[in-house]
Parts: C-alpha cells; structure tokens; sequence
C-alpha cells in the first residue's frame, strides 16, 4: 500500500515550504518533495538570502572604504576578505535552511527526498517510490531565461547562481538586462571594486516599476560608477584565455561593437521551471508563456491538482509565492485563502534601495484613472541628513476623486522597509489623507511618508 497523504506539495521553496506549513497547520497530512539536498528552494539557497548577505557584506566594505570618513571616522587600510565574506554568505544561507527543516519537523511535514512527478491522478512518484494525496501543489519555481550566443558556463558566463559565487572581484562585469537582478548583483560587485558596464535592451531600467523613481535611481547609479548601454543588446559572448568578448549591438540594428569583460551575468528574466513534473502526461494546461494556468482558486484545469509560486502568472517575488502558498493550503482546507495582487510590494535591494506597492503612473494612465500625485525628497528629511543618504524621494499616488492610495514608489535610504506601511495602507483601503493624518515618529525616515501623502493634498510642511 502506498503511503498516503492529505496534500503533497512538490517544490520546499518559499511557496512550496509555506503551503506545507500552512496545510499542517490546518490539521493537513503533509508531505513536500525536494530534490535539493537543503529545503528553501532558489531563494534561500542560490537568490534572495545569499543575495541579501552579499550585499550587506559589499556595503559595510564600501561604507568603511568611503563614507566612515565623512562622519569622522578615520579607518585606515581597509581590506576585502572576499574568502570570509563568502564564507559568512554560507553560513547565512545554512542557518536560513536549517530553519525550515527544524519548521518541518516542528509541523511534522515529511520531506520526501527527489525529484516529484505526477504519477497519475491522485499519484506522486519521487524516485521509484509512488505515494498517494488527495491534493498536489506545484510550486516548482523558475529558471534563468538563457540567451542565444550567451553560453553560461558558471564561472566566466555567470547566472544569478555563478555571479554570487565569484572567488575573486572581476576588474570589468558586463551585466545583461538591467533588472533586479543585473542592478543588486551589479551593486555587489562594483562595491567590491569591479568597472560595471549593463547591457539593457530598452531605453530604461528595471522595466514595469515606475518610470520617475527609476530614472532617478538611474541617475544615482551612474554616480556610483555605474556604466549602462541602454537600448542595446547582446548578440554573443565568447570566452577566451583573457577574458569574455562580449559584442554588443543597438537594440534596433546598425553597427556591432566588441567589449572586454573578465565575467559576463546574464539577468535577462526567468521562466517558469516545469521540467519532470509529469505535466503533459496529467493533462495539466499551461498558457502560452509556458506558465501552469490556474483559476482564482490557484486550481488547475485537473481536479485535484493546484499550483503557485513562480511557476504560475505574477511577479516573480518570494514573499507573493508565501501569500499564495497559504492562500491555497486554507482553499484546500475548506477555508476563504485569498492573495490581494494590489498590494504586493517589490523591492530592489540596492543602496539607496527602490520599493513599490500598486499602480505605476503609467499604469492608471493607461488605464484612464484620474489620480494626483504627491512627492517628498529625503534631501528635506531630518533623519536622512543625519544618516548621510538623501538621495531619493517618496512618491504617493491617490485617486482623484476618492484621496484613495492606488501606489507608493519610494528610491532612497531603507526603501524596503518604509513601503511596509503603504502596503498595509493599500490593504486596508486608505486615503492620502489617513497616512499624512497618522503621527510619523520624528526623527525618522517615514516622516517621508507622511510628507509625500501630505503633498498629495498639497499641503507638505518642510518644504
Ligand atoms: P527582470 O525581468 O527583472 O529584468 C530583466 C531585464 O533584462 C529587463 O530589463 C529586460 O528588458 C532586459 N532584457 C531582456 N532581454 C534582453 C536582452 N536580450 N538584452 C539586454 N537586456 C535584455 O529579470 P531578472 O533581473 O533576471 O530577475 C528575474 C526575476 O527574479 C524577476 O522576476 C525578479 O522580480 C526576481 N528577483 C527579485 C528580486 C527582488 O525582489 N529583490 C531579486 C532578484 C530577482
């Protein structure tokens, strides 16, 4: 008799790990396959946290070599261990895993160890084993999206995976798509001492997030050294004894040019990893970006068999994996799982860092929405002057009519965080009015915040 459970979840990564907690919370029989040797999936393993430790780690580097000096602190000699900063990375990364194993046992989640594959209805198979659930949640990921003429090998040719891996700084990093990818890893490398240079085919960076705050962004880059060929791309990288050429042309045609590199990243997208499940074999649909198709419910057309993360439509974001991950497991349970996409935030962990929730100008223009707009500068924010990073602003966008918050764009010092508060704003349906009638501790960043909603009625006080 095969072993049988109420909901096998194939993928441990922040969706996948999530719904299996949620599921056996719930009273759910769990079990999650994965094929890694450590829970966590990309973003624990290879993306967001060894990410995240790299680009603390670059910052305390550069901040040390050149900004201790503006407050007084004079440190001579500062020298880069890139051998233990990798190695703390490591050590970040198999804390993070470690956690949800002790997760899994705490919820008692079996980890059923391999690749998973749909068997046949109500089937599972992981190796040569075949176990029986009532519900199967795919939450497989996604992969880099490859380019032609770009061979990755993991070591000049690099993806997310080999650029964080690098054992000494590159003089010269061509970066490929300027994208949260290319823009944080980029960050990591140009702190440590690395030339530059992205490639981006279009006439802008990090595509889809609002157009102002990324062409001040933009502008910020290019201070710190930054290099972008924007509406460019590239038609081949070769590697050689000394190095990549790299042949970069304008995105519309017309004449070739040749760069040197030591690495070459390609960060041109990712796409929804599907390989091994079984899919075609189920009947499973996908839709024409080769993405499993669900309804509302994340159901797919197969009764029985549910999907999430980014191997379905939506943005490529852990943290909209995890809400779809316990939205699913509580659908299954007979409860009312639901994902709010409005207010979903994105951010771009660089230095000063970008973050957004809900509408882009562009958007609500494309859409016709009538909204105003209110900006606030860091430069005329008390803490950010004290902290020496005012470069940036935030931004809110209301609607005109009803002073409702549709989105909040924010480049500048802890971004990421200050778009907390505007996400739950979003959530809980605020106006301008309600954030810039809420007491902002002072000093603080968020006083930003409040300034920027207070400007939307124009009426901002320090400036
Ligand atoms: P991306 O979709 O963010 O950016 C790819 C960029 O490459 C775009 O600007 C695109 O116009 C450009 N591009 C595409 N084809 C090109 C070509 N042939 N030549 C030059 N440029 C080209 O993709 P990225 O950076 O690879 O990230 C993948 C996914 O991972 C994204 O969905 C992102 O949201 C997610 N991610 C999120 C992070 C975060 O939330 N902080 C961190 C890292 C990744």
């Amino acid at each position: 008799m095969p072993e049988s459970f109420d909901v096998i979840v194939i993928g441990a990564g922040p969706g996948g790990y999530v719904a299996a907690i949620r599921a056996a919370q719930l009273g759910l029989k769990t079990a999650c396959v994965e094929k890694r040797e450590t829970l966590g999936g990309t973003c624990l393993n290879i993306g967001c946290i060894p990410s995240k430790a790299l680009l603390q780690s670059s910052e305390n580097f550069e901040e040390a070599a050149h900004k201790f000096a503006d407050h007084g602190v004079v440190v001579e000699g500062v020298k880069l261990d890139l051998a233990r900063m990798q190695a703390r990375k490591g050590e970040v990364v198999s804390a993070n895993v470690k956690g949800v194993e002790f997760l899994f046992r705490k919820n008692k989640i079996t980890w059923l160890k391999g690749a998973g594959r749909l068997a046949a209805p109500g089937k599972v198979a992981v190796g040569e084993e075949v176990y029986e659930a009532k519900h199967v949640i795919l939450a497989s990921g996604s992969e880099s999206v490859p380019l032609q003429g770009v061979k990755v090998d993991e070591k000049q040719i690099v993806t997310s995976t080999g650029a964080l891996e690098l054992a000494a700084v590159p003089k010269h990093l061509v970066v490929i798509g300027a994208g949260v990818i290319g823009l944080e890893l980029g960050s990591v490398w140009r702190r440590l001492g690395a030339e530059v240079t992205v490639v981006e085919f279009l006439d802008r960076i990090l595509p889809g997030m609002d157009a102002e705050t990324c062409k001040a962004f933009e502008r910020v880059l290019v201070k710190q050294g930054f290099k972008f060929r924007l509406k460019s791309k590239v038609t081949a990288a070769v590697p050689g004894a000394d190095g990549v050429t790299v042949t970069v042309e304008p995105a519309a045609g017309g004449a070739a040019e040749e760069l040197k590199a030591d690495i070459v990243l390609l960060a041109i997208g990712r796409r929804a990893y599907t390989e091994g499940l079984g899919l075609e074999a189920a009947g499973v649909a996908l839709d024409e970006r080769g993405r499993i198709k669900v309804d509302a419910h994340f159901a797919t057309n197969v009764p029985g068999i549910y999907a999430i993360g980014d191997v379905i439509a939506g943005p490529m974001l852990a943290h909209k994996a995890e809400e779809e991950g316990v939205a699913v497991a509580e659908i299954i349970a007979g409860q009312a799982g639901h994902v709010n996409y409005e207010a979903i935030p994105a951010v771009v962990y660089t230095w000063p860092e970008v973050a957004s929730v809900g509408a882009t100008e562009e958007q609500l223009k494309a859409a016709g929405v009538a909204y105003k707009a209110g900006k606030f500068p860091f430069t005329a924010n008390g803490r950010a002057r004290a902290m020496g990073d005012t470069d940036g602003f935030v931004k809110l966008i209301a609607e005109a009519k009803t002073d409702r918050l549709l989105g909040a764009h924010i480049v500048g010092p802890d971004a990421g965080t200050l778009i907390a508060e505007l996400a739950i704003a979003i959530e809980f349906g605020a106006s301008a009015e309600d954030v810039a009638r809420t007491s902002h501790a002072h000093p603080s960043l968020n006083e930003a915040v409040k300034e920027a909603a207070l400007a939307v009625g124009g009426r901002a006080l320090h400036i």
